[in-house]
């Protein structure tokens, strides 16, 4: 049975690029686009265009060079922000104006002063303009996840009758927990989208580290767009990453049986790329695209995965992107190699120490065919560590790999 679609929002140019030491210049994030095009995300948020000229600049830039993809400019209710937003959006090939309003009582008492019935007026005035200046209107309710149900409710059908066919529930404090975001997308699925050909999108921040399990459950409940960043980045503690909510489903297709056009084999350069152009390494243990997400320290991890990757593998390296080194010595040589491969990772070794990684390093190369710089580094390191039992447990990982040969 073919797989529902999931759409990928990429919003790393906007709510990314919005977070702290994560700016880029116009060249920088035209860069990125091109590389999001080639990663095959459905949608790139390129920016705000009503906030500076800059952003102004970046977003008509990625609208006339991204050609394959819907690209969209974020903008308030205001007249003046939508149109600024449909000017930036002028050569795309397929342009998406995207407004948003607050809805929880809390914003629009202290941030917004307003009333529940103007913030409907205003969400459909900012609509209808949105309609008039582009085919596709995405409409979203800030802080959806605390506001009243009922009144987000009234608010989303008052987009989908002004012209939104995309409409977006924001988790914008990354409050929510998976269950309850999940009932709530089944209750705008029921009680506002009906049969009507509207996507559900939703956007999660990770202030509790929720937020790609709260994406992941609101998939199970309906939702058909994803809204995330390479990395994670955003807003304090950031946005859903987009290579865990796609590998996710990739990986555990038997539990959610949708497919994405994502590319997964150029995740690993994106966030390399991203990490390089605004200066921001990536945790080692991130997820999908951390230094150690494919290293197994030696020991018991080593033995399982050399007689069977599928032990502690659930993906392999290459599936996202991580280059392969075949470095593939032979028990006797190679100690000069090894030592080189090192200095290139950036550690340079005495010969003592050279010593001491090379035995581990020839009886994990007699049995794995790919050794990855992500083993080199675990190896380093947990030979730093444990140097005394060092050679009695490579002496035991030798007998029990002579065992199963
Ligand atoms: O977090 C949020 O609510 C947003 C909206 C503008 C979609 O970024
Ligand atoms: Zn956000």
């Amino acid at each position: 049975m073919p797989k529902e679609r999931i759409a990928v929002f990429d919003t790393t140019l906007r709510d990314g690029e919005q977070s702290p030491g994560c700016s880029m210049n116009l060249l920088e994030k035209l860069r990125m686009a091109r590389q999001l095009e080639l990663l095959g995300v459905d949608v790139i948020e390129a920016g705000f265009p009503i906030a500076s000229d800059g952003d102004f600049a970046a977003v008509s830039a990625v609208a006339a060079e991204c050609r394959t993809v819907t690209v969209a400019a974020l903008c308030r209710t205001s007249e003046a922000d939508v149109l600024r937003a449909a000017a930036a959006l002028k050569q795309a090939a397929r342009p998406r104006i995207h407004t948003f309003v607050a809805t929880s009582d809390l914003h629009l008492e202290y941030k917004l002063k307003k009333t529940r019935s103007e913030v409907i007026e205003m969400t459909r005035q900012a609509v209808t303009l949105a309609r008039e200046c582009a085919e596709e209107v995405e409409f979203s309710a800030e802080d959806a996840t605390r506001s009243d149900v009922d009144y987000l409710c009234e608010v989303f059908a008052a987009a989908i009758d002004a012209g939104a066919t995309i409409i977006n529930v924001p988790d914008t404090v990354g409050y929510t927990m998976p269950l309850e975001f999940s009932r709530l997308v089944q209750r705008v699925r029921e009680q506002v989208v009906g049969d009507r050909n509207v996507t559900i999108s939703v956007h999660c921040h990770d202030d509790l580290g929720l937020a790609v399990a709260n994406t992941l459950a609101a998939i199970a409940a309906g939702a058909r767009q994803v809204e995330c960043t390479i990395n994670g980045i955003g807003e304090r503690a950031g946005n859903a990453s987009l290579e865990e909510i796609t590998m996710a489903l990739k990986v555990r297709a038997d539990q959610l049986p949708f497919e994405t056009a994502i590319q997964t084999e150029q995740l690993y350069p994106t966030s390399q790329l991203l990490s390089s152009i605004i200066a921001c390494p990536v945790q080692p243990n991130k997820a999908i695209v951390g230094r150690n997400a494919f290293a197994h320290e030696a020991g018991i991890h080593q033995h399982g995965v050399i007689s069977n990757p599928l032990c502690y593998e659930i993906m392999t390296p290459e599936s996202v992107g991580v280059p392969a080194n075949n470095l593939v010595l032979g028990k006797h040589s190679g100690r000069h190699a090894l030592a080189l491969r090192y200095e290139d990772l950036g550690y340079a070794m005495q010969p003592e120490e050279v010593d001491i990684v090379y035995a581990r390093f020839t009886t994990l190369a007699d049995r794995k065919k790919r050794i990855y710089d992500q083993d080199l580094i675990a190896l380093l390191q947990s030979s730093t560590v444990a140097n005394e039992s060092l050679a009695a447990e490579t002496a035991e990982a030798a007998a029990v790999w002579a065992r199963t040969a």
